[in-house]
């Protein structure tokens, strides 16, 4: 493993040796044990899009981890006034250990990869977000203790989670299904590669799909980009809430999970969200543990 571009790229044992080593450093973090496995190492963050966990806790796991971290704004780097992504690349090489990059293109992000020197790890693109469902496949294991025989529920938008999400479960042999509208349907490739390689379900009834779920997700309906098609969204997606309704359906000791943020009365209700907020919480920890991890493998000396 050289870069954390998308899920699809890892194999089923790579992503369970991230989980594992990441249940590892969070029981050292917890406990106190020195884990200083990137003493000396410096991660570059560029951000071209806002964010609030990803960026802290990257800074802070290379911080516990003993190394350092910089902040990139696009709107500071010469990349906001148009230096390519591949001399941006080769300069950030000579620099830097290992950079993450948050951004709308999955081009700009692969690009980065092959002509820098160095790796890459994707904080989110337009396509995909990695970082945040290898700490879902965390918590989740966390509260069901093993993947054999779940089954996710995807309630919402077709978009960068829910095509990560699909890859992730689908690979650690998880049921996945996903209620969105006709229009917005996840990338069609990997529903694809999906349904090839697992129990996958797409469908616009969403009482089906979360019939038996023992993990119900969503996230919001307008992502960071598509702020202009807010109020039109929110008119397609008005069935597509995890509500009381939907909760019924799922398993009794079903999950809630959602990246975060989240916004009340419309991809969840606020009833659903705060019976559920010490797993949605612990799923935002787990991206410092799962990040952690991952550093650790791409950056480390082993
Ligand atoms: N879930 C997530 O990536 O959050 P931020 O946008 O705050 O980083
Ligand atoms: N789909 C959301 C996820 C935010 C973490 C977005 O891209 O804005």
């Amino acid at each position: 493993m050289k870069h954390l571009l998308k899920l699809s790229d890892l194999t089923p044992d790579e992503i369970v040796g991230i989980l594992n080593l990441a249940d590892q450093l969070k029981y050292e973090h917890k406990n106190g044990i020195e884990h200083h496995h990137l003493k000396g190492k410096t991660l570059g963050m560029i951000f071209q899009k806002s964010s609030t966990r990803t960026r802290v806790s990257f800074e802070v796991g290379m911080y516990q981890l003993g190394g350092n971290a910089l902040f990139l704004s696009s709107r500071d780097l010469q990349i906001g006034r148009g230096e390519p992504i591949k001399d941006t690349a080769r300069v950030l090489s000579r620099y830097l250990d290992g950079i993450m990059i948050r951004t709308f293109e999955q081009s700009e992000v692969e690009a980065l990869a092959e002509y820098g020197s160095i790796p890459i790890i994707n904080g989110l693109t337009d396509y995909a977000h990695p970082c945040q469902v290898l700490a879902d496949l965390m918590t989740i294991r966390e509260y069901k203790h093993s993947f054999k025989g779940l089954k996710l529920c995807f309630i919402g938008d077709g978009n960068n989670m829910a095509n990560s999400l699909m890859v992730g479960c689908i690979k650690m042999g998880m049921s996945v299904a996903i209620a969105c509208p006709e229009n917005y349907k996840p990338d069609e490739a990997l529903m694809k590669w999906a349904a090839e390689n697992g129990d996958f379900l797409c469908t616009s009834d969403v009482l089906l799909a979360a019939k038996d779920a023992d993990v119900i997700y969503t996230d919001v309906w307008a992502s960071m980009g598509q702020e202009d098609e807010f109020e039109s969204r929110c008119t397609v997606f008005q069935r597509f809430q995890i509500n009381d309704e939907v909760m019924a359906l799922a398993k009794p000791d079903a999950i809630v999970q959602h990246c975060l943020p989240a916004h009340r009365g419309e991809e969840i209700t606020e009833k659903v969200f705060e019976a559920h907020a010490i797993e949605l919480f612990d799923e935002a920890e787990n991206r410092l543990h799962a990040q952690k991890a991952v550093l650790v493998k791409l950056l480390g000396n082993n």
